[in-house]
């Protein structure tokens, strides 16, 4: 294989005519955060670009061939495993609630990212970049970095269109119709579900923009000299990559600057380890694959939930993957293979996967979605109840809240997805909707990417209906300045520049 070899060391010679410095953050010291944030860098190094990305992990194994750099914001994640409670608690927290945690949780994530060490002697040094990525989660002080590296800035939504990408970008969102991603709704709402709604929203842009922007606009200031003020910042970002797609999520209005790149992570499948595969294989009647993802630890699960699912689980004639985070598990039926890692994505790719059981990730749904399988799901928090539902209206999964877990119950609904072919019916017409795109997403993604440092920015795409978080940015007291809009002069000046 020289030959391919050869071929590749001269596309990165000609490549490297376009090749930009790309400088990626994604500080969330959570390993699906890091899948998103890898697979972009990943994705556009082989598309012959210098990455720097940070994060709270080091990449053991960079992609080759080109300029990948790791600035590992170390401490974050062994900080983040020593205060993570018991996750199984977070079911029934009310979401008027759970907004202020997690703008807390993110503000702290924030201001520890801007205190590194390893990311103080980034923003102190003189490197140049031409665009500059920031996964948008509750991070609002690191957008200062576009201007500070006097680049481009992008964001990218871990979580697709939300209020906070909607205001942004002044991307329409009527509530009647657009829940907000907390709480547990679809398109369709009660009324009731509504006024919900409509009281969330005003609690959630409340404590956003009257106390989390202010803050983060100290915080950025603190740190990044001779910064404007954070309302400008956030105002002038090029385009936003939304981690969604119309076959995941459902289909609300989009603003130019807003580009769908859901199921970019997503590797083609490989072949399983041997054992794993001969297990598969041999499973004439089918896999149930059981995984609550990689932030919850199966094992904090309360004891009667855990009898409740192992007997459930024994009375089916599918044998059952769990991932489980400890070594045994007391009362564990023949047919449930336990390990504390498992391929997932290729899991979900086998022919023999009936059913995926997850705590409804939106990882973890896209993935399921990809390769066509059923799901039920036991939601905990953030959008996981969201997705859950969007899944059950969608025909392809079923909802079973944890703390309503019985045998019987779990039964029942086991014995429905498993057997009435329309969830796999629906699963499979889903996963065919996510596969027939005029683009496979990450080249899409590097298509935008590769367009706004071609044209500097992206400011003829800015949508002008700014009017409301116009008026919300004055009761926090700071001017209008300049904010990128549309101007003809100083973009020709751009361009023959
Ligand atoms: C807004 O973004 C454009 C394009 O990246 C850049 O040229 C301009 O300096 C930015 N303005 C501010 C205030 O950062
Ligand atoms: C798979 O089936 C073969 C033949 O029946 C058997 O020898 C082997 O042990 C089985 N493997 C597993 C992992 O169950």
């Amino acid at each position: 294989m020289q030959f391919s070899a050869l071929i590749i060391v001269i596309a990165a010679v000609f490549n490297s005519v376009d090749c930009s410095k790309i400088l990626l953050v994604f500080p969330f010291p959570s390993p699906s955060h890091y899948i998103l944030g890898s697979s972009l860098a990943r994705g556009l190094a082989e598309a012959g670009h210098d990455i720097t990305m940070v994060s709270p992990f080091h990449e053991a194994n960079p992609p080759r061939n080109s300029v990948y750099k790791d600035v590992v914001l170390t401490g974050f994640v062994e900080e983040y495993k020593s205060v993570s409670a018991n996750m199984f608690r977070l079911e029934n927290i009310s979401p008027f609630i759970g907004i202020g945690v997690i703008s807390y949780i993110g503000y702290e994530a924030t201001r520890k990212t801007f205190e590194h060490p390893n990311f103080q002697k980034l923003i102190n040094s003189n490197e140049q970049f031409d665009a500059v990525i920031i996964e948008m989660f509750y991070s609002d002080a690191l957008n200062g970095l576009g201007h500070h590296f006097k680049a481009p800035l992008i964001l990218f939504s871990t979580v697709g269109a939300n209020s906070m990408v909607n205001q942004l970008s002044g991307n329409p969102s009527p509530l009647s119709y657009i829940p907000e991603i907390a709480l547990k709704y679809t398109a369709t709402m009660t009324f009731w579900q509504r006024v919900v709604n409509f009281l969330f929203a005003i609690v959630s842009k409340s404590i956003r923009n009257l106390v989390v922007l202010p803050a983060h606009n100290r915080l950025m200031m603190k740190h990044l000299p001779n910064i404007p003020d954070l309302s400008t910042i956030n105002n002038n970002f090029s385009i936003i990559l939304l981690n969604s797609h119309e076959s995941t999520s459902q289909p609300v209005p989009y603003v130019p600057s807003m580009i769908n790149i859901g199921g970019y992570h997503i590797k083609p499948p490989k072949e399983l380890p041997k054992d794993l595969k001969e297990f598969m294989d041999n499973a004439t009647e089918g896999v149930v694959y059981f995984s609550m993802g990689s932030n919850i630890k199966p094992s904090d699960m309360p004891d009667d939930k855990r009898y409740a699912i192992l007997n459930a689980l024994g009375k089916i004639k599918q044998k059952v993957l769990w991932k489980w985070d400890e070594d045994t598990l007391p009362g564990k039926p023949e047919n449930v293979k336990l390990s504390k890692w498992f391929p997932q994505q290729d899991i979900l790719g086998h022919p023999n996967t009936k059913l995926f059981i997850t705590h409804g990730g939106l990882l973890s749904t896209t993935e399921t979605i990809y390769h066509g399988v059923p799901i039920l799901s036991f939601p905990i928090f953030c959008d996981q109840k969201a997705n859950a539902a969007r899944a059950q209206i969608n025909g392809f999964g079923f909802t079973l809240p944890f703390s309503e877990i019985t045998e019987e119950k779990l039964s029942d609904i086991l014995a429905k997805l498993l057997n009435d072919k329309r969830y796999q019916d629906n699963a499979k017409r889903r996963s065919k909707l996510m596969h027939d795109r005029p683009v496979k997403p990450l080249d899409l993604a590097t298509y935008w990417i590769e367009y706004v440092t071609r044209h500097k920015g992206a400011a003829h795409l800015r949508w002008s209906s700014m009017t409301v978080s116009l008026m919300l940015r004055r009761v926090w007291g700071c001017e209008d300045q300049d904010s990128g809009l549309f101007v003809p002069e100083q973009n020709l000046n751009n361009l023959s520049g």
